[in-house]
């Protein structure tokens, strides 16, 4: 307690020049700084200014009185603290500033005893308040963690029920591969034993992507934002995607003429992002048997300080029930060809760059996706 008054400042108010001299210099020896005002405007400018957690006021004064300070300060600041000072006789105002919250008030002539005991209740009180808010505050930083883990536990359970749901799947498909396997090699069916091997492999392939989207969407990375020269960039991403869409016959249009030179970001992610949503133009033009030619358009260009991705497919599309979630983690209508990934890691990415993505289906005609990320993010 004595370190804290050391640093602690008094606004001590009294229209008397002597007895503000005098309560000063026992102030100062009593280790704190002091600031005096003469009447009620000073000393309220003074309170604004410098803050002082603890006030002295006479009560009689001319303008402005004591129980008026001790109104507007407590008014401004309740966790400040205002000591009375009274004359002789002056009970029944002192008995009132103690139900305007004054913490207590102290009789001329004033004693250095009656002064000290008094600022002790006041330096008391305001040690009792700090606490009170620190313990508050611990309390609601642990209300927040507790609910932040509530959340976290809940969007786990979620997690392990879908991951087990999917490995179940595989499982399935993994027995089945493997029982064409084993009875091809008893009657040595070469046909079969490649059927069997097909689904194998295939399996196979869906595991370790789901491995990898399991891994991706739980690490923490710190972003690791870069200039990007676009044309590059949006040249290899078209490229990885075109692999996958030519030998259905897909076309794939390149609009990269309104593009900006560079944009900032962190290219390993939003590689990421935008390949998972082209994988899924390929797949809703695969998907669809409706039409003889499909397409789809990879536009960039700039807009207000924005880069804008858009990818266009003439798939499938979709009706209103899946695009509400099409985002949500595990979300597949591929059954065992989906994991219900690649939207949530494509979103979760676009989000942290401070990017939005929007959706836009008609089933039976195809999808626009529309990708907009802050041009120059650092
Ligand atoms: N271009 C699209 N056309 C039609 N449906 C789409 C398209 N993109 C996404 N979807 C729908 O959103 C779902 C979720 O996509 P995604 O998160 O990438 O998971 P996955 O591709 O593994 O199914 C897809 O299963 C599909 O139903
Ligand atoms: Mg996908």
């Amino acid at each position: 307690m004595m370190e804290k008054k050391e640093h602690r400042s008094v606004l001590l108010v009294d229209d008397e020049t002597d007895i503000r001299e005098v309560l000063a210099i026992s102030l100062r020896d009593m280790g704190y700084e002091v600031l005096e005002a003469e009447n009620g405007e000073k000393a309220l400018a003074l309170f604004r200014e410098k803050a002082p957690l603890i006030v002295l006021t006479d009560i009689k004064m001319p303008g402005m009185d004591g129980i008026e300070i001790l109104k507007r300060i407590k008014h401004e600041n309740p966790y400040a603290q205002v000591i009375m000072i009274t004359g002789h006789g002056d009970t029944d105002i002192a008995v009132k500033s103690l139900k305007y919250e004054a913490i207590d008030f102290i009789t001329k002539p004033i004693s250095n005893d009656s002064l000290e005991i008094a600022l002790a209740r006041a330096n008391e009180k305001i040690l009792t308040q700090e606490l009170l808010c620190r313990y508050t505050e611990n309390l609601e930083n642990l209300v927040r963690e507790k609910i932040s883990l509530q959340d976290h536990l809940s969007s786990l359970g979620g997690m392990i029920g879908s991951i087990s749901h999917s490995i179940k799947g595989l499982l399935t498909r993994l027995d089945g591969g493997l029982y064409l396997v084993e009875s091809a090699v008893k009657k040595e069916d070469k046909a079969r034993l490649s059927e069997g091997l097909d689904i194998l492999k295939l399996t196979i392939d869906r595991i370790k992507k789901m491995i990898f989207d399991i891994l991706y969407s739980s690490k923490e990375r710190k972003l690791q934002i870069a200039p990007i020269p676009t044309l590059k960039f949006a040249e290899d991403v078209a490229d990885i995607a075109e692999q996958k869409a030519l030998p259905h016959g897909i076309r794939m249009i390149r609009e990269f003429g309104r593009a900006p030179d560079r944009f900032m970001a962190d290219a390993e992610d939003i590689r990421s992002a935008l390949i998972n949503i082209l994988d899924n133009a390929v797949d809703a033009c695969t998907e669809d048997l409706s039409k003889k030619n499909h397409e789809i358009n990879f536009i960039i260009r700039e807009d207000a300080g924005h880069i804008i991705f858009e990818i266009r497919d003439n798939g499938i599309g979709m009706d209103r029930e899946t695009l509400e979630k099409i985002f949500n983690l595990f979300f597949s209508s591929k059954q065992s060809k989906g994991t219900g990934f690649g939207l949530f890691i494509s979103k979760t990415i676009i989000r942290s760059h401070g990017g939005e993505i929007n959706v836009r289906s008609a089933k039976g005609k195809g999808t626009v996706i529309h990708v907009r990320l802050p041009k120059d993010i650092t």
